[in-house]
């Protein structure tokens, strides 16, 4: 074991909460969400007995589609944070991710810093996560450590980049890919960190055998901006702006993902239920949140985090009755007006976005017919 390395990944996963949690709050920015909005039909609204939150996720159900992403564990301090999670996950009935698992094959004596996940959350829906560095017996023995219901592998070519002391070589990031999905025995998560994935990014992981992704877009943490804070000299600052946010990800790879028949999982610059409902709605099955709900733990506490969790969910269930959507999977089918930058993104990108807002015509014009 090099000391040196095990010091240096502790204390940076400890910056890397410290400097997330002194940025901005997403929660409160205006981001590219609102550049969807939902159509409004006066008649559309569903009993609300009818509506649940319930997702069919990964061959079984959560009991929302809201998930907290990956963040935490591996020096005391980010241990004590995933034991908070882990109560608050376990009381809301939430899905979680674990914060990249590395430190744990360096220093097994970090092991507990990221197995409370499990131990205080029995019951629990529970990521590992690694970067796509791993070999598939370390995606094993990480999949282990918190008995993990699937596999989040990581790729942050971005953040490296920035990161003082980052890695420097990616060539092998798709042979791994391809190894750990074939071999590791639960579902395997491909996730960005806040730069976004393109319909080229999905496509190539479909051939390599990935069934899920993890958009995670900008607009909400930026580790361009962390990383660039950790640097004493070389400023990075001209790739604060990097990447794509996720509502233009979502559009981007919508297509490709049907045609591939790849899920996708959204995150990053989630705000709110009605950014949840816009999310599942472009297409997404389940939708992550890492520093929001960082934000409200680290200022406010479990109990406030459980608080914010249950009103998340509660007002999603109102956004669904709204739109008439029974299911959040029945978002899909609402209509959505794309406009400013994102409807720019898609003109670009040749993708038509016209459809979106028509999706509820068909049922409307058959009513009318018949
Ligand atoms: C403090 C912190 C640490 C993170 N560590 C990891 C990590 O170890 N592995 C990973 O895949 N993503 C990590 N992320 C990225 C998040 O999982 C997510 O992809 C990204 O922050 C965008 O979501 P957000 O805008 O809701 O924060 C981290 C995020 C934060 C805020």
């Amino acid at each position: 074991m090099n000391h040196a390395n095990v010091t240096t990944s502790a204390s940076r996963k400890d910056d890397h909460v410290r400097l997330a949690t002194e940025q901005a709050d997403a929660r409160q920015q205006p981001g590219d969400f609102d550049d969807v909005t939902f159509m409004h039909h006066a008649l559309a609204a569903a009993d609300f007995d009818s509506v649940t939150t319930e997702t069919q996720i990964f061959d079984g159900s959560w009991g929302s589609p809201i998930y907290i992403n990956a963040m935490t564990g591996g020096s005391a301090s980010t241990g004590r944070i995933n034991e908070s999670l882990a109560r608050v996950v376990a009381e809301t009935g939430t899905a979680i991710a674990s914060g990249s698992m590395s430190h744990l094959l360096k220093d097994e004596a970090s092991a507990s810093t990221f197995t409370s996940l499990r131990k205080l959350n029995p019951n629990g829906f529970v990521f590992a996560n690694l970067s796509a560095n791993a070999t598939v017996a370390e995606a094993r023995r990480v999949v282990d450590a918190v008995e993990a219901n699937a596999l989040q592998i990581h790729i942050n070519s971005a953040q490296e980049i920035v990161m003082p002391e980052g890695d420097r070589s990616f060539g092998h990031w798709t042979e791994n890919i391809a190894a750990i999905v074939t071999a590791v025995g639960v579902p395997v998560v491909v996730k960005e960190v806040g730069f976004g994935l393109s319909a080229e990014t999905v496509a190539q992981l479909a051939a390599l055998g990935v069934r899920y992704v993890d958009v995670s877009g900008r607009g909400g943490t930026n580790f361009a901006a962390i990383e660039n804070a950790r640097r004493d000299q070389n400023d990075y600052a001209a790739l604060l702006s990097w990447g794509q946010s996720t509502a233009n990800c979502l559009v981007d790879v919508a297509e490709t993902a049907e045609r591939e028949s790849v899920t996708v999982l959204a995150s990053g610059g989630v705000r709110g239920p009605l950014d949840v409902a816009k999310a599942l709605s472009l297409g997404s099955v389940a939708v992550g949140v890492a520093g929001g709900f960082l934000h409200v733990l680290q200022r406010e506490g479990e109990a406030a985090l459980i608080a914010e969790i249950h009103r998340w969910n509660a007002q999603l269930r109102a956004i669904q009755a709204l739109t008439g959507a029974a299911r959040p999977s029945d978002l899909l089918r609402s209509d959505l007006l794309i406009t400013g930058g994102v409807a720019e993104f898609a003109r670009l990108r040749g993708i038509d976005i016209t459809h979106y807002a028509q999706r509820g015509a068909h049922k409307r014009r058959s009513l009318h017919d018949g």
